[in-house]
């Protein structure tokens, strides 16, 4: 290094030194006001604070231990056939639960249909993003599809997901960690209608007619044969007496994070 060259370095490194010392005092200022979303949806916002507020799912309170009361779940959706469902339970004031597919939510026009469910007092489950065996993948691919599906609900609906279902049912004891760690009770059945098997209208109807008190019975809404299934099987439980209610209210609390269920 030449000798005039000494002075130029030493500069450069005061500078340097100079510079970070600013950068680091400025990491101590009072923090600059964060990143915000540019259009903030006046409603989704109120909606969030409401249901914060008013806890969510709104339970409506019912002692199923003394009434008979059954669970209709339905997966995979929402599809094409769920605003048909949506209008036929709403009629009869009905509730259900409904475990969603996040590609399915992703594929649903401004996630018009799972707002309805939310505001129509049904209640909502993580049906993971694409429906793979769950046992069947590592840690981090299960936590990816539980996510990815609460990340796009929470952010259309304002609400957070409290119970998962694990498709074909699929568990061991890694995927009750991951669900535990998420929140997420795991509800299976205790009544499988088969109707993703037999598209048939009065057998589906048939089959779900054979709830016991206590039942989470198993459908599918994204098949025709299953929402035309329904008024059906209304009529039957409805003529048994049953009331019809979501998870949450069949135990009268909500589930337990990673805890498994199939009946109450
Ligand atoms: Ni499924």
């Amino acid at each position: 290094m030449r000798v005039w060259a000494l002075p130029l370095a030493l500069l450069a490194l005061a500078a340097c030194v100079t510079r970070s010392v600013a950068h680091h005092r400025s990491a101590e200022e009072p923090p600059v006001a964060p990143m915000r979303p540019v259009s903030v949806d006046p409603v989704l916002l109120a909606r969030r604070l409401a249901s914060m507020q008013a806890g969510w799912p709104r339970s409506r309170s019912f002692d199923c231990t003394r009434i008979k009361c059954v669970a209709l779940t339905f997966d995979d959706g929402p599809g094409e056939h769920t605003g048909r469902l949506l209008d036929l339970l709403g009629r009869r004031d009905v509730r259900a639960t409904f475990f969603v597919i996040g590609q399915m939510v992703a594929a649903d026009k401004g996630g018009r249909t799972v707002r309805r469910i939310v505001d129509e007092g049904h209640e909502i489950g993580n049906h993971t993003w694409s429906h793979p065996p769950l046992a069947e993948l590592p840690h981090a691919a299960v936590r990816r599809e539980l996510k990815h599906t609460e990340n796009i609900v929470q952010r259309l609906t304002g609400v957070r997901m409290r119970m998962m279902r694990p498709p074909y049912g699929s568990t061991d004891e890694q995927v009750a960690a991951e669900t535990r760690r998420e929140g997420l009770a795991q509800i299976l059945w205790s009544l499988d209608t088969l109707d993703w098997r037999d598209r048939d209208t009065s057998t589906v109807a048939r089959r779900a007619g054979r709830a016991a008190p206590g039942s989470i019975v198993l459908l599918h809404d994204i098949h025709r044969s299953t929402v035309d299934a329904v008024p059906a099987m209304l009529d039957t439980l409805g003529r048994k007496g049953y009331t019809f209610v979501t998870v949450s209210e069949l135990y009268g609390k909500t589930p337990a994070p990673g805890k498994m269920y199939t009946a109450r």
